[in-house]
């Protein structure tokens, strides 16, 4: 079974309102006769309503970047899931590794956001990936096993159709070094059998494990062509809306 490609784009922090704006109407005027891949964008919080006017009546999900797992409360700067639910988003990504690496985000963390995310109607797109010296060091699969293991710890079966896996190599993200597609392929495929030991095959089967690091046009084909890979999350190329729509176009192709 083919699992259907998610293509989701982290804006990280880019764009104010007016351009915010700008982006998501041509990435709508771009996409309309995409039927097949499901669109998610993930503006920064102060864009998001912004954003969904424009993408409220089109086949785009919106999505947030972060979350505070508490409900409300005395927690300056922080926000909450069902605040974000109220903006009209779907989906948050959780435990990115740059939320990881800047803001002392570990495994505990991310698995109280991810279960306050789904109590709250949120699907949570959960980062994991290794460092180059991890990866140097043959440990890759060990410490993505750990942060899985860690983001899925008393999760429910039923809500593992709620969330996505990004797997995201440190070393690929931003740095124009995309992990090639064998070296992606094996992490996927090692994510898919961690989450059947954890849960069982139905659940490995139909998870959707995207990859991200430097996808862009060129190589979205090869990486997204692979057994596992089903989706990226894509940061600098989701940023113009040519590029990104291509990807999704590229997509498209592979989806039918
Ligand atoms: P780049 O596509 O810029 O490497 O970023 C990837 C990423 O971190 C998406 O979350």
């Amino acid at each position: 079974m083919k699992r259907s490609i998610v293509i989701a784009g982290n804006w990280k922090m880019h764009k104010t309102n007016s351009e915010a704006l700008q982006l998501a109407n041509q990435i709508r005027m771009k996409t309309t006769d995409i039927q097949k891949t499901r669109m998610i964008i993930c503006p920064p919080f102060t864009a998001l309503s912004v954003v969904y006017e424009v993408i409220k009546d089109s086949a785009i999900h919106l999505g947030a970047q972060n979350m505070f797992w508490e409900k409300e409360g005395a927690y300056t700067g922080e926000i909450s899931a069902g605040m974000l639910k109220s903006t009209g988003a779907d989906y948050v990504i959780i435990g990115h590794s740059e939320r990881r690496q800047y803001f002392g985000e570990t495994d505990e963390t991310v698995n109280k956001k991810v279960k306050a995310a789904l109590e709250n109607g949120l699907k949570p797109i959960i980062c994991v990936g290794e460092t180059l010296e991890q990866r140097e060091e043959n440990i890759t699969i060990q410490v993505v096993g750990k942060q899985i293991r860690g983001a899925f710890a008393d999760i429910a079966e039923e809500d593992m159709q709620n969330i996505i896996v990004a797997y995201e190599p440190i070393w690929a993200i931003g740095t124009g070094k995309t992990a090639t597609p064998e070296q992606a392929e094996e992490v996927h495929a090692e994510i898919r059998k961690m989450v059947a030991d954890l849960f069982n095959d139905t659940v490995a089967e139909s998870l959707i494990i995207q990859y991200g690091g430097s996808v862009k046009p060129e190589n979205a084909q090869s990486l997204l062509s692979q057994q596992d890979i089903d989706g990226a999350l894509v940061g600098g190329a989701c940023l113009k809306a040519d590029s990104f729509s291509s990807i999704i176009h590229i997509a498209e192709e592979l989806n039918k």
